[in-house]
């Protein structure tokens, strides 16, 4: 692959500091050496500046981020090379998403998004119970009502919600549990990979993306992953994704051909253990990338 780095320093999404150093520890703990091992080009395209001031907290800020993201992200894609983007909180999701789905529109291609993350990010700022715009990105995206001008103009048709796919979701608030049924958002919540493991959701949605010739992008929050081997993030949940579901994830992803586009984010070195999370994320973006254990595919279990 030829792999864009982008760096998006954005925490004016949440009300927790810290997330801002996010792209800085992941380039520290060797993010871009990693993908570069494995034989990728690597381009750091450094940090996206916002447009226009973005000092203070709330969808103002986050809006002059967006458009900035969305432009740099829509760029790449347009090179023909892959995003990764690297937060700061997930409300730059918002920009990653919008550039992403402005390339398709132009392309003519559909567009998947899943969503590994212990929250929904679904709340509007009427339903939001911390006003914190990380935890309504998909919201905007899918053109609920109560958002102020985030994207720039003109903007493209919102995302379809049955075009997203929450996976992990573990802590839902009330007004965005009523939207994402009413929505039909697909959902593959921890008590059914409790009952089905990862590998059988994760299959039909890959084979659901592949079918359609879609654009996989991926949205990879740390608070997916169990607090016990991620502590550095503002919004842990308890029973998230233990480290070998997630490397089996990333290594399905791989295999599966399909991810074109990727957000990391949520890192927050200043809650994080010697970095023990960034390295984590490292492994696990590296994982995504193609490294694998043995240097062939796994061998498929003979039928008996
Ligand atoms: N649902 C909660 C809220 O709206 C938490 C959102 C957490 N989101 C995140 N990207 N970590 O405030
Ligand atoms: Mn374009
Ligand atoms: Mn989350
Ligand atoms: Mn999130």
């Amino acid at each position: 692959y030829r792999l864009a780095l982008i760096g998006a320093p954005i925490e004016v999404g949440t009300s927790e500091p810290g997330a801002v150093m996010g792209p800085a520890a992941l380039r520290t703990a060797g993010l871009g050496r990693a993908l570069a091992d494995l034989g990728h080009a690597v381009v750091d395209h450094g940090d996206v500046v916002p447009d226009g001031p973005a000092g203070a907290r709330g969808l103002d800020a986050v809006a002059a981020w967006t458009r900035a993201l969305s432009r740099v992200v829509e760029g790449v894609l347009d090179g023909g090379a892959l995003p990764l983007t690297a937060g700061g909180d997930h409300s730059l999701s918002l920009g990653s998403i919008d550039g992403v789905m402005r390339h398709c529109a132009r392309q003519g291609r559909p567009l998947f998004v899943l969503w590994l993350d212990a929250h929904a990010d679904f709340n509007t700022p009427e339903t939001s119970p911390s006003g914190n715009v990380h935890g309504m990105p998909l919201a905007a995206l899918c053109g609920e009502a109560g958002f102020p001008q985030l994207f720039a103009e003109p903007a493209p048709p919102a995302l379809a919600p049955t075009d997203v796919h929450l996976f992990g979701l573990r802590s839902i608030d009330a007004g965005e549990r009523a939207l994402v049924a009413a929505r039909r958002v697909g959902v593959t919540d921890m008590r059914t990979i409790d009952e089905f493991g990862v590998i059988a959701p994760l299959r039909q949605i890959l084979e659901r993306v592949a079918a359609r010739g879609a654009h996989l992008h991926v949205s990879f929050d740390i608070d997916f992953l169990d607090p016990s081997i991620a502590p550095g993030v503002g919004t842990t949940v308890p029973g998230g994704a233990t480290f070998r579901e997630a490397h089996l994830i990333m290594e399905m992803l791989h295999d599966s051909g399909l991810v074109r586009s990727l957000d990391i984010v949520e890192l927050n070195p200043f809650l994080d253990e010697r970095g023990r999370s960034a390295r984590v994320l490292v492994e696990l973006a590296a994982s995504l990338f193609g490294r694998r254990i043995l240097d062939r595919p796994t061998a498929p279990i003979a039928a008996v």
